[in-house]
């Protein structure tokens, strides 16, 4: 079942910024870029580098350590297009940032009900999101 949960506020993530979210054993790759937000599975596909530590150009992640390019859109990877990385579903509400999730059947059940809104399912233990350096060169008009 698809959930989304808040990650962070809006106002946490400004253009050309990456976060870094743990999400169970997931990790993932959040970035504003220009104004609009991406969510992609924080691994790359060549050796597992972190991609949210990547750079930006022209809406393609580009990885860290070998330069391997993701579509931040679809997650096709452009050195080979059967290859395809995970990417999350992102909603704004009400200046937070949330990511759709799969969760576990247990979870399935739970509804954001007044002060239990904000509170992830307990099959999803978040850290802190970090942000990184912003070095999206799109970005640094
Ligand atoms: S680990 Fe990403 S390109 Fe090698």
């Amino acid at each position: 079942m698809l959930k989304f949960v808040k990650v962070m506020d809006e106002e946490e993530l400004p253009p050309g910024k990456s976060a870094i979210i743990s999400a169970g054993e997931d990790e993932i790759a959040l970035f504003n870029y220009k104004g609009k937000y991406f969510a992609i599975a924080n691994k790359c596909l060549h050796k597992g580098s972190p991609l949210g530590e990547g750079r930006i150009e022209e809406g393609v992640i580009i990885c860290p350590n070998h330069e391997w390019r993701y579509d931040l859109e679809t997650g096709y990877c452009r050195q080979n297009p059967f290859m395809k990385t995970k990417i999350y579903p992102v909603r704004l509400h009400k200046g937070k940032i949330r990511i759709g999730l799969e969760v576990l059947e247990k979870d399935a059940h739970l509804k954001a009900v007044g002060k239990g809104a904000h509170k992830p399912p307990e099959s999803l233990k978040f850290k802190i999101p970090t942000i990184q350096k912003p070095i999206n060169p799109d970005e640094t008009l």
